[in-house]
């Protein structure tokens, strides 16, 4: 295989650091095409950690380095902050591209994105607050920045200009807020185009290129599908489409490139932010699986809602990202359960339905048909092969795997690297 990609399964957050370090190893570039630093994921590497949100957590083992494609939304201040933190700690960066049709994160951006989050109230969709909305919002409507407009120092005051007089518009008249000054952003964001230059390029060629030489590309996914802005449960999801379908739009390939998608999941579900979440648990045993498994946002510290293995959210994340191999994350944190629940289906209106309804009056309405499997008592954090598992965990596994329709490839049993199962390496699948 030379073509994988590595997705989110559930609302994110589902670990796909672990599945991407271990494929990164081979890869002669890691890429990355939606979203921007809404996502973020922490990297352990020796005594060092390393705290990522733009940059491809590939860039520390792919071979030729890392790539940001046209679909990536980029924050130039928060992209120079981990370069800046990753060559202080001698990692080479050489190897970055940037494409020049990403676009870049506005000041405005951000403060719209608090604007409208607080005029929605209890409406608010609980968004990072990074000015993802806003910016993908610019895009759709032809007013977006780009990073090759950056670059051309005219080109750039005149869309700067007619933006930001939209935009005070928008913050005097509607949200009633300060206006932003022209000369508080040209020179600074003209200057991280000048930083940014020898890294930009088509990556879109660059990309092709390596496939059509068959090296190993290892696409990064950000956030996850439930969160994608179509497949997603609408409106609370992110802005970007999060399903491998986005990666063929935001990197400026063909959609028939991909050999592999991996769905990453863990053993239950967790979602941060406002919205629907049929299987959530409001009692103990939810508080249980947050406090054992630290289920606290990385960079907000927000605690993450939680709730058990939703089948039905796997069967959608596959049918709608063509997941074809599955990394189970977190499964130690089931050791000592009495039993673990798996919804299998919803009851919708007492009917038992198997799809995921778009109406999110529906989904609310939904009800979880779980069913029950016994846990196991055995702490299994040091266990390295299939063999070893209890027999629980193993019935606990083959049924997910069943159920969702999809072999399972990794399955994790701890944070660190050696803490990983290996059932099929997917470069060899
Ligand atoms: P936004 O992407 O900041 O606009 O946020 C929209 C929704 O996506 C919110 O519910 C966020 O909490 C959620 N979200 C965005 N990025 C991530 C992520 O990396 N992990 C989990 N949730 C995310």
């Amino acid at each position: 295989m030379t073509a994988i990609a590595v997705v989110g399964s559930q609302w994110g957050d589902e670990g796909k650091g672990k599945i991407t370090d271990f494929l990164s190893k081979d890869a002669a570039m890691a890429v990355r095409s939606n979203g921007g630093n809404n996502a973020g994921h922490t990297i352990e590497i020796g005594d060092k950690t390393f705290k990522m949100r733009l940059i491809p957590s590939g860039i520390f083992a792919a071979k030729n380095g890392a790539v940001i494609g046209n679909g990536v939304v980029i924050n130039p201040e928060v992209m120079f902050g981990e370069l800046d933190n990753l060559e202080k700690e001698g990692i080479d960066i050489s190897g970055l591209k940037i494409s020049n049709r990403a676009h870049v994160i506005m000041p405005y951006h951000i403060l719209q994105d608090t604007y409208q989050e607080e005029a929605k109230g209890d409406k608010k969709i609980g968004t990072t607050k990074n000015g993802i909305g806003p910016c993908y919002m610019d895009k759709a409507s032809r007013i977006g920045i780009r990073v090759c407009d950056l670059l051309e120092r005219d080109t750039f005051e005149e869309k700067l200009r007619t933006s930001l007089a939209e935009k005070n518009a928008l913050f005097t008249k509607v949200y009633g807020k300060p206006e932003l000054k022209f000369e508080d952003i040209f020179e600074k964001y003209l200057e991280y185009g000048q930083k940014m230059k020898k890294y930009v390029t088509d990556t879109s060629v660059v990309v092709n290129n390596a496939l059509d030489n068959d090296e190993k590309v290892l696409f990064e996914g950000a956030q996850g599908v439930m969160l994608d802005i179509d497949e997603g449960t609408y409106p609370y999801v992110t802005s970007s489409n999060t399903i491998s379908g986005g990666i063929a739009s935001g990197i400026g390939m063909g959609a028939n490139r991909l050999d592999t998608v991996i769905g990453v999941c863990k053993a239950y579900t967790t979602r941060v932010g406002e919205g629907p979440f049929p299987t959530e648990l409001l009692d103990e045993v939810g508080d249980r699986i947050r406090e054992t498994a630290h289920e606290y946002g990385t960079v907000t510290g927000r605690p993450r809602r939680v709730g058990w293995f939703d089948s039905v959210a796997l069967r959608h994340a596959k049918r709608v990202a063509g997941i074809n191999a599955l990394s189970l994350n977190l499964l130690d944190v089931f050791s000592g359960f009495d039993k673990i629940k798996i919804c299998t289906a919803y009851e919708l209106d007492g009917e038992k339905i198997d799809y995921y309804p778009a109406s999110l009056k529906e989904l609310y309405r939904c009800k979880p048909v779980y069913e029950e499997l016994p846990a196991w008592e055995e702490d299994i954090t040091n266990v390295k092969t299939w063999e070893d598992l209890p027999e629980n965990a193993k019935k606990f596994l083959n049924r997910v795997s069943e159920l969702v329709g999809v072999p399972l490839v990794t399955v994790s049993v701890g944070p660190d690297r050696e803490q990983t199962i290996v059932l099929k390496n997917p470069w060899e699948m």
